[in-house]
């Protein structure tokens, strides 16, 4: 099959790239490299550098006829898009539309969409969120990926375009940016190898759902075949702490510093977690990677990098 990737240099988007390419697909990535890297890309994919709000992305289309799209750029700052809505709507919102228009205009068969279950539910009612709760999002990042799946469904109604709706909980692993302002486990595990003392806000206390990349990349593989006009949490069901994955990380590196613990910053959800149940069902996915190794696989590739 051939599919274009948007975000393919990016931490998860190359993820996926090699499990498309692992299953004997032809891959075309799409990529302005604003957080990608070039040295993320599978050398058996095409690459073209370009920002998907870019005029020139029909002709990127007409070029390489994909049958699939699997939307992962963004910019995935969630503080950026509270300080800065207007980039944020630029790329999140008005870059997704033009890749959706073009997969319309170039005959493209499915639409697959890398949603947040971390930030469109903002504080759910009850935990793990389900795709039934209503979202609710705290940031302008959320109310983007949120604004993106209703066009994507409005593409599906009008044009016919079938979509997958993917959304991630806390994805970890290798390549994720230790430098960012996303990825705690990364950042977490950056700092330690410095010899830096990390600080746990909301005192190390907040849950979240840690699913590590390969098995993200695994259900973007499965949703080629299957999950159509479906809005799928791709959680393990069960939270985390922040302080969890310090110890988890303090164990593996031999760290010999005690966290500094503060309260929460505003806007901060407390508790996230998401199902997967659904997933499961349509998919047949589960999450197989545990915690304790994909965090020891994390710092296995951020020592090699260093
Ligand atoms: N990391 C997580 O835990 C998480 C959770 C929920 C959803 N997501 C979503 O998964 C996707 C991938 O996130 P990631 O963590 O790999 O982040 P990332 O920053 O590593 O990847 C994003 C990629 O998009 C590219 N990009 C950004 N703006 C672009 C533009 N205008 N034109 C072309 N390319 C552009 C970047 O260069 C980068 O390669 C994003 O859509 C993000 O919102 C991530």
């Amino acid at each position: 099959m051939k599919i274009l990737v948007t975000g393919g240099a990016g931490f998860i988007g190359s993820h996926v790239v090699d499990a498309y390419i692992e299953r004997g697909h032809d891959v075309v990535v799409v990529d302005n490299l604003a957080t990608g890297s070039r040295d993320n890309l599978n050398p058996k994919a095409a690459f073209v550098e370009i920002d998907i709000g870019s005029d020139q992305l029909g002709a990127v289309f007409a070029e390489h006829a994909p049958e699939v799209v699997n939307h992962l750029a963004a910019q995935i700052d969630v503080r950026l898009s509270v300080e800065k809505p207007l980039f944020d709507a630029q790329t999140n919102v008005l870059g997704s539309i033009n890749v959706l228009q073009n997969c319309v205009d170039h005959g493209v068969g499915k639409f697959i969409f890398a949603s947040t279950g971390g930030a469109i539910y903002g504080d759910a009612a009850t935990l793990p969120a389900s795709e039934e709760q209503t979202p609710r999002p705290l940031c302008h990042y959320g109310v983007a990926k949120y604004c993106v799946e209703n066009y994507i469904r409005l593409y599906g109604t009008l044009h016919g375009l079938r979509y997958t709706i993917l959304r991630f909980p806390n994805v970890y692993g290798p390549r994720q940016n230790p430098r960012g302002e996303a990825g705690v486990c990364a950042i977490l595990t950056g700092l330690m190898l410095e010899g830096k003392t990390p600080v746990l806000y909301g005192h190390g206390q907040p849950l979240r759902d840690y699913v590590y990349v390969g098995d993200i990349a695994r259900a973007n593989a499965l949703a080629l075949d299957a999950g159509d006009g479906e809005v799928l949490n791709l959680g393990s069901g069960k939270g985390a702490s922040v302080l969890d994955i310090f110890n988890g990380l303090k164990e593996i590196l031999a760290f010999d510093q005690e966290p500094r613990l503060e309260p929460l910053r505003p806007g901060e959800v407390e508790n996230n977690y998401i199902t997967g149940d659904r997933a499961a069902a349509v998919l047949g996915w589960r999450p197989e990677v545990e915690l304790r190794d994909g965090l020891a696989r994390t710092v296995a590739h951020v020592r090699r990098e260093a």
